[in-house]
């Protein structure tokens, strides 16, 4: 079987703009999310496959000036504008990097968490991106993934005719 590793929505403009829109959106739940993993300032955090903003902005806010937050992003047009986003908001504890999330070429061991949110859900080898994360990561360190679970919301059913479909994916998904 061919698996494309490609970012499959594109990069054009109505892509990125869509996906600084949803960043917005998304900004409450991940802040809630990074309540719960415990992001403290100083911590030093590395954000994969961060696209045109990701969640650089929040995590910048959270671990402050003595803390730092690097995005790793392999696509030049989302990496400028990202880089764009950092200079308008004066992040200057953000470091955008256009490079591969799998080889990060970072020192390991060294970070105190590393994040991505929408990326495993679009590469064919999501385990490569997990490696490289949890190396990266001290010992007691985190790696938190924000990801869609299509298994559990693949088949939801609006008339009767379809339940039986949907009882019999959701079992085999284990929903059951
Ligand atoms: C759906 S977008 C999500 C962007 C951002 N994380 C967010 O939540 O708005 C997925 C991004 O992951 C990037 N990506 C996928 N594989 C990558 C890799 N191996 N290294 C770096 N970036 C990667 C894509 O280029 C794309 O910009």
């Amino acid at each position: 079987m061919i698996q494309i590793d490609q970012y499959f929505m594109g990069y054009g403009q109505a892509e990125q703009e869509r996906l600084q829109r949803r960043a917005e959106m998304l900004a409450s739940d991940a802040q809630g999310l990074f309540d719960r993993i415990g992001v403290f300032p100083g911590a030093r955090v590395v954000e994969i496959g961060c696209g045109p903003r990701g969640c650089l902005d929040l995590l910048a806010e959270r671990v402050g000036q003595r803390g730092s937050v690097t995005g790793f992003e392999r696509n030049e047009e989302a990496v400028r504008l990202a880089r764009q986003f950092v200079a308008e908001r004066k992040l200057v504890n953000v470091d955008v990097v256009h490079a591969d999330g799998r080889v990060t070429g970072l020192p390991k061991g060294a970070w105190d968490f590393a994040t991505a949110r929408f990326v495993l859900v679009n590469v064919p080898h999501p385990e490569q991106i997990i490696a490289e994360m949890a190396a990266l990561v001290r010992p007691g360190g985190t790696v938190a993934l924000y990801e869609v679970d299509w298994a559990g919301c693949l088949l939801r059913s609006a008339t009767a005719c379809l339940e039986p479909a949907c009882r019999s994916t959701s079992s085999l998904c284990g929903d059951e």
